[in-house]
């Protein structure tokens, strides 16, 4: 057994030695995903991408972190070419989203008249460009002769026939193009390589900077730490099988209608 490791594995239906990628390892539920897989006894090497570096701690753990900005098709292409030499990968997480950014102007329009295009395209091409990208670029280097998992974190206001409150134009349809994104790749990859499941993950609400501002509608046990919600997606990756592929699934496991 690996000191500072857990005795249990928590992704067993993945080969001993696992390579996983975490995109977005720089946020709270990114970061809770990287410390968990890197406290895993069955995984090998966990390797990180930002678009700004680790903290001083989170640096203080032995991996490899790249700066990468995920809405920038020349970076992901040279941060996807670096990173030939670490693939094959079991398993790809992107942990990036944008929901608002008060510095530049974006925050979630409650009516039509806020819609701005510039806002509107940032948040697009955070949520819904990147994961386009991602799956460009990483999807090849993605292990195929073992079950392998490439999820890209969603978001349940993403599904059109769960919309009952309106509002969060540019959230909500970001992340209903994900999840087209997710299904549409899933259609393609399941001829290439019928080992590798590609989905959306709803981690609940999480109690991060992006849900900071909009907090207060939750009840206090409904809102998870985000180590809490690494833990249910990490087991939610761990039941998912190629049938799977192309869904979206919430922290429980339950399938989101899109
Ligand atoms: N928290 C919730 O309640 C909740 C609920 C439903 C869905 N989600 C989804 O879960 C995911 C993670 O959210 P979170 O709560 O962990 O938020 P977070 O702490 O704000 O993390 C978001 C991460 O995305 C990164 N990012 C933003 N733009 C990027 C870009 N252009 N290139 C590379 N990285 C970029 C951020 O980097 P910087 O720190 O450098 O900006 C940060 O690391 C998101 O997809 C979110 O939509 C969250």
């Amino acid at each position: 057994m690996l000191h500072g490791k857990n005795a249990e594995p928590i992704l067993p239906s993945l080969k001993q030695g696992f390579t996983s990628l975490v995109i977005g390892a720089t946020g709270a539920i990114g970061g809770a995903l990287s410390a968990a897989l890197m406290q895993d006894e069955n995984s090998g090497p966990v390797v990180t991408l930002g678009r700004r570096a680790l903290s001083r701690s989170d640096a203080a753990q032995s991996r490899t972190h790249l700066i990468c900005d995920v809405t920038d098709e020349t970076h992901v292409q040279a941060t996807a070419e670096a990173l030939s030499v670490s693939a094959p990968f079991d398993l790809v997480i992107n942990a990036t989203g944008l929901l608002h950014d008060e510095a530049s102007g974006v925050r979630p329009e409650k009516a039509v008249r806020q819609i701005s295009a510039d806002a509107m395209a940032r948040v697009l091409a955070v949520n819904a460009i990147g994961p386009a990208l991602i799956m460009r670029y990483f999807l090849p280097l993605m292990v195929r002769d073992n079950k392998a998992v490439m999820a890209h974190l969603s978001a349940r206001v993403g599904s059109v026939s769960d919309n009952r409150l309106g509002g969060w134009y540019s959230y909500r349809a970001a992340k209903a193009a994900q999840n087209m994104l997710v299904a549409t790749a899933a259609i393609e990859w399941a001829r290439r390589a019928p080992n590798t499941v590609i989905v959306g993950l709803h981690p609940g609400t999480v109690d991060s900077s992006l849900s900071a501002p909009f907090q207060s509608a939750t009840a206090a046990h409904k809102l998870f730490e985000p180590a809490q919600s690494a833990a249910y997606l990490l087991g939610v990756i761990d039941a998912l099988s190629p049938a799977d592929s192309g869904g979206v699934f919430a922290w429980d496991g339950a399938r989101i209608q899109p």
